[in-house]
């Protein structure tokens, strides 16, 4: 099929880069005219395991174009997906759609032969109908038909997820819309992902309500962590307990710091503002937003505590920074805030981060980018281990640090606090 992908951030272009390799004709649109010189030249645009390999080898094939000429490529398509960014408005929850209306607003003087118009952005619910209104007139001839197909892919796990999904869920109410992406979507549905045909305004909830699920479970488990603390339980054996029955399931019971990415803050508040505009108080997703924006807080609390509220000069590491491992993005990371007030209080921070400098601390006057674990960890008082990489999962501490007397915050519970002990290691974990 010919299939016209509008906007190539993490979503636009990770599905257009996979539906190019099962064999699609894929043209990847974006106004930003550099960005498409650079995927022009086969320089991938964000941190994605994977992701050039398979770009590259269908571009060569022919069957991947970056393009900015959104007629041509419209013109060219049966299928239309709208991938473009709906973050949070200022000063508000809701999501701004004036991205996904202004292509809206293009195709409508684009379109002339029928083309299925899919949003795979997250938008809220009744975004769909929106965009018919706007398209009415083709509507009427039986040019359009408007679908919401959203996209559970992780950064990081991208092409993974997006390969094997573990449904895929086709929001529409026309025959002939969903017995088309049906099969664009076989060759994932019959590797035993389950399909889901549901009404479109059911599949744009559907989106806010696993991310919201999913950001609950996290804050679930991580104001439990709080409780093991002074119970003197550890979290992980809880999240294994709980976990073990499928009823819950094992998957995000890892507490750690507050949530952080392009999506589950932002997703998370606009679903509270639909609730709003329905009428309808979403007192849990409240409570999760308020619960996580307390947490940032909560563990710079600990961080004083464990060096006995003196922070002033204190030799500060931060291994990781970014929201999570194997992607470079920085998306209300909470080693921001953290970072930010450490900065403040005058303490001395190094970071190593895998995915490299980052420009949210270029300025920050105590704050420097090492490029290396040994560099950032010599003569610390304090490391912080605040993302999960690989690379930091096996470290000899003392060999590091190399001196006597430094402390090891593991804000992602990746050593044993009893190995620890055994080293003569001043360890502290969360929820343990
Ligand atoms: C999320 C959803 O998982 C994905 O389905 C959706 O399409 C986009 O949003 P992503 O933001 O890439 O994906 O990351 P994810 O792996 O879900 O992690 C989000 C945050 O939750 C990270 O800060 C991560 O560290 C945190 N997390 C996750 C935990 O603290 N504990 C867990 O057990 C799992």
């Amino acid at each position: 099929m010919k299939l016209c992908m509008i906007g190539t951030g993490y979503v636009g272009l990770v599905s257009g880069v996979c539906f190019s390799d099962l064999g699609n004709t894929v043209y990847c649109v974006d106004k930003d005219i550099n960005k498409i010189n650079s995927l022009n030249k086969g320089v991938v645009p964000i941190y994605e395991p994977g992701l050039e390999e398979i770009l590259k080898k269908n571009y060569k094939q022919k069957r991947l174009f970056f393009t900015s000429n959104l007629k041509k490529a419209v013109q060219n398509s049966d299928i239309i997906f709208i991938c473009v960014g709906t973050p949070t408005k200022k000063n508000s929850n809701s999501a701004d759609l004036k991205y996904v209306f202004n292509v809206v607003n293009e195709l409508k003087k684009l379109i002339s032969s029928y083309k299925i118009i899919v949003t795979k952005s997250t938008v809220p619910v009744t975004t769909g109908d929106k965009i018919e209104k706007i398209l009415n007139n083709l509507r009427k001839k039986k040019l359009i038909d408007v679908v919401s197909n959203p996209e559970f892919l992780r950064e990081g796990e991208a092409i993974r997820d997006f390969t094997y999904p573990d449904r895929v869920i086709i929001g529409t109410e026309s025959r002939k819309a969903n017995k088309i992406l049906k099969s664009l979507y076989m060759p994932i549905i019959k590797k035993s992902s389950r399909y889901f045909n549901t009404s479109r305004r059911g599949a744009e909830l559907i989106k806010y309500a696993s991310n919201s699920f999913l950001a609950t479970k996290i804050s679930f488990i991580n104001e439990l962590a709080n409780l093991c603390e002074k119970s003197g339980v550890d979290v992980k054996d809880v999240s294994l307990g709980m976990g073990s029955d499928q009823r819950i399931g094992d998957r995000f019971l890892r507490a750690g710091p507050a949530y952080g990415g392009s999506c589950f803050p932002k997703d998370t508040r606009a679903l509270i503002d639909i609730g709003n505009k329905f009428k309808t108080d979403l007192s849990i997703v409240k409570s999760v937003v308020a619960s996580n924006n307390a947490r940032k807080t909560l563990l710079l609390e600990r961080v004083k505590s464990i060096l006995n509220n003196k922070l002033k000069n204190k030799k500060i590491t931060f291994l990781g920074v970014t929201f999570k491992p194997n992607t470079d993005d920085m998306r209300e990371a909470s080693s921001i805030p953290m970072i930010n007030y450490l900065n403040k209080k005058n303490c001395k921070i190094n970071y190593y981060d895998p995915s490299g400098e980052k420009i949210e601390f270029k300025n920050l006057k105590n704050v420097k980018f090492s490029t290396s674990i040994t560099s950032a960890c010599l003569n610390a008082d304090l490391i912080i281990l605040h993302t999960e990489w690989n690379d930091f999962k096996l470290l000899n501490f003392k060999k590091l640090i190399n001196k006597s007397n430094f402390k090891i915050f593991d804000m992602r519970n990746l050593y044993d606090p009893l190995k620890m002990k055994k080293l003569n290691i001043k360890y502290f974990g969360i929820g343990r």
